[in-house]
């Protein structure tokens, strides 16, 4: 059977694709400054709005709204599955498309994996040879044994134990950089990303590691370091644990996600070896399909503070599509000031496992929380409680379990189920549509800056990143660890993409999101606008939006540890931070 295409292939297709003419082909197109115009094919129309980019690499329609790459072009046009999409694209460029497990970057992976793995290994070693990294550990409660099921250890101080152990040739050198584990400077010097911190590998379904998520020891800033975007790590898609989970477990009857490292090892050191991490970003799709094709039973167990709850919140609304019958998808809220590690040390495995079993059902989460939200003793409160429940009962695919949750709604605002279906089916007010998200936003250190009409800093550095990917690579993606508002975590891996493949196109960038469901708004961003390289810098725009996410989310977290300061005390950590900060 043939193997997967690499992606690296793909990229370099792409990037070497002339757009022009796989679509002049076919479309008679006109010059129209730096763009070609043509009448859509897509749609009817009588003035051309349909535009190709030769130097962005995709095309877009500003009539229907179509857009793609040279593949995607291919795939609609032509009625071609991506597979033969990329075969006709190669054929014509007269290269061949690899395919089987001898081909070089087969061949390539191989050895990076070798090298992670012995990087790994060293590590576990350095552990014990460094009291620091074990008597961090201990305190933690971690037992020799678990800290070796989960490959933990410990990177030493110094700029170069990685570097001048593993990089000593040029190959060498070259391979550490692609997996993130030596990081260029500007001056061409090396030197290691991982310093003084306990090191977790992350493995991926078949136990090779990926990449690596370090934690300082003590208090230093980030607390977390993880490594970079690289062909073998992509965040958005990884579980931390996973692997080590199934490892443990014959049977998997339900699998619970938690947020940290700490929170899954902790666990596992009690004996509950069904915990998975997703890895400092939301719970998304990709997530979602792994969980899922394992087990019937995903339970999320988020912190009881504000923020847990925003982040639940996101993890049910990306929940909603995969919701089928037989599925069950429950919420637990440890106590505030508790995380699942701190929670299972104070309380222990049962108490743990009881609070799992108990956890909420999706329908009830979603219906109390909707419902916190109006004045249910009003029947306007009802009706807006209907209206904030539409968009997502309408993204539940049809079925029982859509059915039972609008009887349950029905009941809620008191209505008979036909006509709370009628109510949900009248089409949205346009700029009406609303969810719930905006509630926690600030308490979650999220705050979307949209004003209306008004993009935000994130779709502003999307833009601009996919016009100018080389603006990105010297971008420091460390000011934006933390922050979590809509599209940073997919802003977060673009850039950490172009820092991994300098050389990658615009198109190329988009190529890569065909299979994500965050990626759905990328290409409208690609088609706006922006001025030339020569009118302004890039670079310098891109830094400044960053900058200005990392103040306004600094600002946000102020005003949230001060806000809380006045219901609750705040743990010393938080007291720390807001000392700081201010
Ligand atoms: N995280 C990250 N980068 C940071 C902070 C957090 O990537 N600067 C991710 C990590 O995956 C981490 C998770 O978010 O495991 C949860 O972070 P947090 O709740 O702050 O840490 P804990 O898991 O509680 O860590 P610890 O108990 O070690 O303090
Ligand atoms: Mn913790």
């Amino acid at each position: 059977m043939a193997g997967k295409i690499p992606q690296d292939f793909i990229d370099d297709l792409i990037a070497r694709a002339d757009i022009i003419e796989v679509i002049g082909r076919r479309v008679q197109l006109k010059k129209a400054g730096r763009e070609f115009k043509a009448c859509c094919p897509f749609h009817d129309e009588k003035t051309p709005s349909f535009t190709v980019s030769p130097g962005k690499g995709f095309y877009h329609c500003f009539g229907c709204g179509a857009h793609g790459t040279a593949i995607g072009f291919l795939m609609e046009f032509d009625h071609m599955s991506f597979v033969d999409a990329i075969e006709s694209l190669a054929n014509t460029m007269g290269v061949e498309v690899p395919r089987d497990e001898s081909d070089r970057p087969a061949r390539r992976y191989d050895e990076l994996f070798a090298l992670t793995e012995s990087v790994a290994k060293h590590w576990q070693g350095q552990l014990r040879a460094h009291k620091v990294g074990a008597d961090y550990l201990a305190g933690r409660g971690i037992d020799d044994d678990t800290a070796r099921r989960f490959g933990i250890g410990f990177a030493a101080d110094g700029w170069s134990e990685i570097l001048d152990k593993f990089g000593q040739t040029p190959e060498a050198a070259e391979r550490l950089l692609a997996t993130g584990l030596i990081i260029r400077k500007d001056n061409g010097k090396l030197y290691d990303r991982f310093r003084e911190r306990i090191m977790f590998p992350i493995r991926d379904q078949r136990g090779r590691c990926i990449g690596f998520g370090g934690r300082v020891i003590g208090d230093g800033e980030p607390k977390y370091l993880n490594s970079p975007e690289t062909v073998l790590f992509h965040k958005g898609r990884e579980l931390y644990g996973l692997f080590e989970a199934r490892q443990a477990l014959r049977h998997i009857d339900r699998l619970v996600v938690v947020e940290g490292y700490m929170d899954v090892v902790a666990l596992a050191r009690h004996g509950i070896d069904f915990a998975t991490a997703t890895l400092g970003t939301a719970t998304t799709d990709e997530h979602l399909n792994r969980l899922f094709r394992l087990t019937d039973n995903v339970v999320f167990c988020f912190d009881g503070d504000r923020a847990g709850k925003a982040a639940a919140w996101r993890a049910l609304e990306n929940a909603l599509p995969q919701i089928r019958e037989g599925r069950q998808i429950r919420f637990v809220f440890l106590p505030d000031e508790h995380d699942p590690d701190s929670y299972v040390n104070e309380f222990g495995a049962t108490a743990f496992v009881n609070a799992v079993d108990n956890g909420v059902a999706l329908s009830d989460f979603l219906i109390s929380e909707l419902a916190n939200q109006v004045d249910m003793q009003t029947v306007d409160g009802k009706a807006r409680l209907a209206e904030l429940a539409r968009p997502l009962v309408n993204s539940i695919p049809a079925g029982v379990y859509r059915e039972l949750l609008m009887g349950s709604l029905a009941e809620a605002v008191g209505l008979s189920a036909a006509k709370l279906d009628k109510m949900l089916q009248q089409t949205a007010q346009p700029g009406k549509e609303s969810s719930p998200q905006g509630k926690f936003a600030r308490a979650d250190n999220t705050g979307t800056s949209m004003k209306s009409g008004q993009p935000s800093v994130v779709r502003r550095a999307i833009t601009l990143l996919l016009n100018h990917p080389a603006a990105a690579d010297k971008l420091d993606v460390e000011k934006l660890a933390g922050l979590s508002r809509p599209g940073i975590d997919v802003l977060q891996e673009l850039i950490e993409t172009v820092q991994a493949e300098p050389n990658i196109s615009a198109a190329g960038l988009l190529e890569r999101w065909r299979h994500d469901e965050r990626g759905r708004h990328l290409g409208k961003l690609a088609a706006v606008e922006v001025p030339d390289e020569d009118e302004f810098d890039p670079a310098l725009e891109l830094s400044a939006c960053l900058d200005q996410l990392a103040l306004a989310g600094r600002r946000e977290r102020i005003d949230f540890l001060i806000e809380k300061q006045k219901l609750n005390p705040l743990t010393d950590d938080e007291k720390l931070e807001l000392r700081q900060m201010l």
